[in-house]
């Protein structure tokens, strides 16, 4: 019978210490294990940083320009895509369960774009995002707007519901058309959103001062791309907010709405993980737009 208390025979290696490395991204190391895990379906482990597909425009703006067939035209940009940002309904109706990586769930709603867009509720209970395998679900968060202490309790609450299963909580700072989107308000918006409880942060770009954004907020933030730009200045956005302190972009529209939107999110890849200039992330955008023809 094996002695089981016996270390003869066994490889114990008792010289070698067990790693106890830092987790890779900011403000993340005293996270449980089922929530690293899952932000590491987010955010490339070996980049720390991460390309998001954000198509979740429709729970508000109805069947926008580029998304009116998510199967024929999102679906086939999925495999570029560190993470899909969408809504349940979305993923259920038109995303292949085959699809490995991160999921992350639009989580807020209510109100369409012919309301007051800040007057939303939570439109997500944790449970079906669980069902749905989700890394984190996404709750629109507005400083300074009309429901500006409605939308804090959104996301505190979907933080507590959240942080019970080990679910991330993407807060995202929506900005009032009347407000400034300058490093001041940015760094206000985010840095509540932070100290609130979300796990990762989105906000938009800021040419002046984005840097002061980024260190000023604890938890990696992801940039949206905003309305459609020309394909080289959305690559040179992308470009500055990564070399400023962002962890990658959450980007939409500046994909989808791109001449050639699979050659476009090949392009902020590039830009992303690789750290390309963004010059030369367009030479392949014109390149490979021009070999794959319409897509
Ligand atoms: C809607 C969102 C969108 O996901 C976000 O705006 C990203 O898309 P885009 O790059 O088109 O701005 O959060 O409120």
């Amino acid at each position: 019978m094996a002695d089981a208390d016996s270390a003869a025979g066994k490889n114990y290696r008792s010289e070698i210490p067990a790693p106890n490395e830092a987790y890779f991204l900011k403000g993340s190391n005293n996270l449980d294990w089922g929530l690293k895990n899952r932000l590491a379906n987010i955010f490339n482990p070996d980049s720390g940083r991460t390309v998001m597909l954000a198509f979740d425009h429709g729970y508000f703006m109805g069947p926008t320009s580029g998304l009116e067939r998510v199967d024929l035209d999102i679906v086939p940009l999925a495999r570029y895509a560190d993470t899909l940002m969408l809504t349940r309904g979305m993923l259920r109706s038109s995303i292949p369960p085959s699809y490995t990586g991160g999921i992350v769930l639009r989580a807020s709603g209510g109100p369409s774009i012919l309301k007051e867009l800040s007057d939303e509720e939570i439109a997500l209970g944790v449970e079906d995002a669980i069902r749905l395998n989700a890394a984190a679900m996404a709750v629109q968060v507005f400083i300074g707007g009309e429901h500006e202490t409605k939308s804090v309790h959104n996301l505190t609450r979907l933080v507590d519901q959240a942080n019970r299963y080990g679910i991330a909580t993407l807060a995202v700072t929506a900005v009032g058309r009347d407000m400034a989107r300058d490093a001041k308000y940015m760094r206000l918006a985010t840095r509540i959103c932070a100290e609130l409880g979300a796990t990762y942060v989105k906000t938009y770009y800021v040419e002046d001062d984005f840097d002061t954004v980024a260190a000023g907020c604890p938890v990696p933030i992801v940039i949206a791309g905003g309305k459609k730009i020309p394909e080289r200045d959305a690559l040179g956005l992308a470009a500055r907010a990564v070399a400023e302190g962002a962890a990658g972009v959450d980007m939409g529209r500046n994909i989808f709405q791109a001449g050639h939107p699979s050659a476009m999110i090949q392009a902020v890849r590039k830009v992303v993980h690789g750290g390309i200039e963004p010059a030369e992330a367009y030479e392949f955008y014109l390149r490979q737009g021009a070999d794959s023809g319409a897509n």
